[in-house]
């Protein structure tokens, strides 16, 4: 008997959370939602089911499974070691638990078997990371990348359903509460999380340092800038990447075609490239404008689109729990 708790159930990546678990029909017999105080007590819908959101500690006592986080990393910090105490498996989507040493850092089809019985909290990478790595790893296993330079453009839906209701409400010319620093509707601007004293921001740092640890290799140069764009349904990326081999483009093409959760749309000729549009609701990560860089040895360009409420956050935290329910439940 299988009973699986979602904390954040309301929020944006909760309510995905939701769609997927149906969707892929995942095997629990007992579901609960958990959302903040505030919310204790809604009523939300789940496969033809209603289901009253109960309080986190409500979860923490009935003793599940597996509980999905999606309520930022104050709640995670707080609640996940909590349920982990229990015996209860945490796949937690926030930043807290990331770099942890010993916290599995998990993209499924790269490195699901870092996990183990003794590490209870499992962490899901940032969405930026998750859709770049998934398309480099294949790469990296067979070219070896020494260096990644990664310009991302992100959907406000990665900061949530507040930022979300800021895009729509500037859209219309409604005020609204922001939560960006400069209007985002036909607007852009370079800056996701805050700014380090190097320069760089938490979310560029979180591409570095997240790459190293899920591809396994420190030694991988990481240089990001991100941008956040007035756009909802994916992140985009253009990664430029250089290799220690040398490589056949056509090749490029079928090692991305034939890895798991890749679908390569790559005919610039036809207008045939990934868009957010494309990739909105859809769990797998989207591979585009393959081509060579001509001005280093070895070089390759990459444009690198995915839903990062799907493949970014939900989807692979589904996924994960997926793998624990083989693993360790059936
Ligand atoms: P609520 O809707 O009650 O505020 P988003 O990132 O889209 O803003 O969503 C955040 C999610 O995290 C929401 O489901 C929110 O619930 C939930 N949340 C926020 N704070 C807590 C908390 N202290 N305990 C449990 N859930 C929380």
């Amino acid at each position: 008997m299988i009973k699986i708790a979602v904390v954040g159930a309301t929020g944006l990546v909760g309510t995905e959370m939701l769609k997927v678990l149906e969707e892929m029909h995942f095997p629990a017999h007992e579901f609960l939602f958990c959302a903040s105080e505030k919310s204790i007590g809604k009523k939300i819908v789940f496969c033809n089911h209603t289901y009253q959101i109960i309080s986190v500690h409500e979860a923490i006592e009935a003793n599940c499974n597996i509980a999905i986080f999606s309520a930022g990393s104050e709640t995670s910090k707080k609640f996940a070691p909590l349920f982990a105490n229990k015996g209860t498996y945490v796949i937690d989507n926030s930043s807290c638990w990331r770099m942890y040493p010993d916290v599995p850092l998990v993209v499924p089809e790269i490195n699901a078997h870092t996990i183990n019985e003794h590490t209870k909290i499992i962490a899901n990478p940032n969405c930026s990371t998750i859709q770049m790595v998934l398309a480099l790893a294949p790469i990296h296993k067979n070219y070896n990348i020494k260096r990644i330079v990664v310009s991302t453009y992100q959907s406000v839906t990665g900061t949530g359903m507040k930022a979300f209701q800021q895009l729509m409400s500037e859209r219309k010319g409604e005020a609204c509460e922001k939560v960006y620093p400069h209007s985002i509707d036909l607007n852009c601007f370079p800056h996701g999380g805050t700014f380090l004293p190097n320069g760089y921001t938490t979310e560029e740092q979180k591409l570095v340092d997240e790459t190293r640890k899920i591809l396994g290799d420190p030694s991988i140069n990481v240089n990001a800038t991100v941008v956040r764009i007035p756009v909802i349904g994916g992140h985009s990326e253009s990664v430029n990447i250089e290799l220690e081999h040398d490589f056949d483009i056509n090749q490029i093409k079928n090692i991305l075609s034939s890895s798991q959760g890749i679908v390569v749309l790559d005919d610039p000729q036809q207008n045939i490239y990934p868009t957010p549009q494309i990739a909105h609701g859809k769990n797998e990560v989207f591979v585009g404008r393959i081509r060579r860089d001509e001005t280093i040895k070895n070089g390759l360009n990459l444009w690198i689109v995915a839903d990062n409420l799907r493949k970014g956050a939900a989807t692979n935290a589904v996924q994960i729990a997926f793998y624990l329910v083989q693993k360790y439940f059936s």
